[in-house]
């Protein structure tokens, strides 16, 4: 590690003054009162009760790598979004986590992973803040919060509690497929190296006619999926915390960047109206068979921050961050999200987050924000209000100004999803059990699914799993029942 203190022979105070000791405080005598005016040691000390921000209220524990990602096939037919036309090169800053559980939590946790991504584009920062798995738990915000609160710890015991986590699973049928994802060998991958990365939600793409088209991300590990069983995570847990921060850390000091290959999947404008099933569900996957993957680029990170504080634990993503060409779609989840992130942000870091080093733009900034806490650029405008007649930055609207979005009327409603033909909350996760998982799979899902029931489920919470598991598929449901107690 470069250490530009180094270069000093001395150490200084905060403002740089020389100090007379490293390791004796100010008193009178050698068994004398401290005196007050040790200013030093008061500095020490008050920086050191500071040094902590919150940490994130979910994704707590994470790590992460700079990198850059390379345009290897032509989607310019689909998006004019400028990080995605063909030969662009566009630097970025990766971060993976687990998310339930806290700062120092162990890496290897049964839990999704998280896989944010910034890209300093050239027209702003692009963050695709998606996670190791293609669905999610619930498809409303509203849930969200009352999601997470039953994966955390239980009020009174200040402990993971499984029966909370069935409870509200198996009170919310549309988590049957995530959590069929979860239970089985994606719940634990090997090091983040080896896990697919997904923006989960659908997208819309906006080309340079102004055509729009609805996508998914999919991120394709080059270096292969692999997992860890529950025996070794476990033992791993024990030993080793920090396991993936680790691997990753090493792997890129040793010169071995791992590199992801991004596909999407696109559906025309017109087609999402009557497809089989709701594609803006993000409890639902999009056939390959309907919609195959094609090929966008070549993600890879290869240079570790100098400082695991400054770069990871300050980096602020926020899925609202979207370049032109890109836009959001009527997922309900995604909606909600585009508020939620820059308003923790704001609580986590403070107000003037976007100027720190990871989460600064590459693009210029020509912004009328100004002062706050912590503000330390000075003012991008002579003027802090716009319209104005100094020279101040006007909107290009007619370059920029077109609204990457959709038509929507109706009445104000609180209401689900208006079901497509082939809606329901089991089917895809079936159809994963049954065709996409192997036998021997199939059986490390059922034994995952047991020994977790198995700690601490109370006896009607644990009858509701193991319908919900039948409703899934039957034969994995009588196989999970069989191994617990007999059932
Ligand atoms: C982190 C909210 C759903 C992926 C966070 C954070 C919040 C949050 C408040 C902490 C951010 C921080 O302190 O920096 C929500 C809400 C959701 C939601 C309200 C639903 C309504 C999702 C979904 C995904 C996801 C569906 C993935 C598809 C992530 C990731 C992080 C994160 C990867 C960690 C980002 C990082 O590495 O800093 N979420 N989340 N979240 N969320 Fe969500």
């Amino acid at each position: 590690m470069t250490d530009s203190a180094q270069s000093i022979p001395y150490t200084t105070d905060n403002a740089g003054i020389p100090v007379e000791s490293d390791e004796h405080s100010l008193t009178i005598g050698d068994t004398g009162p401290i005196l007050l005016q040790d200013h030093y040691l008061i500095e020490k000390m008050a920086q050191f009760n500071r040094e902590r921000v919150p940490e994130r209220v979910v994704h707590a524990k994470g790590g992460g790598a700079y990198g850059h990602f390379e345009v290897t096939g032509d989607v310019s037919r689909y998006t004019k979004a400028d990080l995605f036309q063909p030969g662009r090169r566009t630097d970025l800053l990766a971060r993976f986590s687990t998310v339930a559980g806290e700062l120092g939590s162990p890496d290897t946790w049964r839990d999704p992973r998280g896989f944010a991504l910034k890209f300093y584009t050239r027209h702003g920062n692009y963050d695709l803040v998606g996670n190791n798995t293609p669905v999610f738990f619930v498809r409303d915000p509203q849930k969200f919060q009352d999601f997470i609160r039953s994966q955390k710890r239980h009020p009174r015991t200040g402990l993971r509690d499984n029966d909370m986590q069935w409870d509200f699973w198996t009170l919310s049928p549309e988590s049957a497929h995530m959590v069929t994802w979860l239970m089985g060998d994606r719940g634990i991958p090997r090091t983040w190296r080896h896990m697919n990365g997904y923006g989960s939600h659908t997208f819309l793409w906006v080309n340079e006619a102004g055509e729009k088209f609805w996508i998914k991300y999919h991120f394709r590990t080059d270096q292969g999926v692999e997992f860890l069983t529950q025996a070794d995570a476990d033992e791993l847990a024990g030993h080793d915390a920090d396991r993936h921060r680790r691997d990753l850390y090493e792997a890129i000091e040793d010169g071995d960047a791992p590199s992801w290959t991004l596909y999407v999947q696109v559906m025309p404008f017109e087609a999402a109206a009557d497809y089989r099933f709701n594609p803006f569900d993000l409890t639902k996957v999009w056939p390959h068979t309907d919609h195959p993957l094609i090929e966008v680029g070549r993600m890879t990170l290869d240079r570790n921050p100098e400082d695991h504080f400054v770069h990871i634990e300050q980096a602020a993503f926020e899925p609202s961050s979207m370049v032109p060409g890109i836009g959001p779609s009527p997922d309900k989840m995604l909606l909600g999200r585009l508020f939620s992130y820059p308003d923790t942000h704001r609580y986590r870091i403070g107000p003037n987050y976007q100027q720190l080093p990871p989460n600064r733009p590459h693009a210029p900034v020509a912004s009328y924000a100004k002062d706050g806490p912590m503000r330390y650029q000075p003012a991008r405008v002579s003027r802090p209000y716009a319209p104005n007649s100094y020279g101040g930055p006007a909107a290009d609207t007619h370059r920029f100004g077109e609204i990457a979005g959709w038509a929507a009327s109706g009445e104000m409603v609180r209401e689900a999803y208006r079901l497509h033909r082939e809606d329901d909350d089991w089917g895809q996760a079936g159809t994963m059990v049954r065709q996409v998982l192997d036998d021997a799979a199939r059986e490390r899902l059922a034994s995952n699914v047991a020994g977790h029931l198995s700690a601490g489920v109370s006896d009607p919470v644990l009858e509701r799993a193991l319908q919900y598991w039948r409703a899934i598929d039957k034969a994995l449901g009588d196989r999970i029942a069989a191994r617990i107690n007999g059932r």
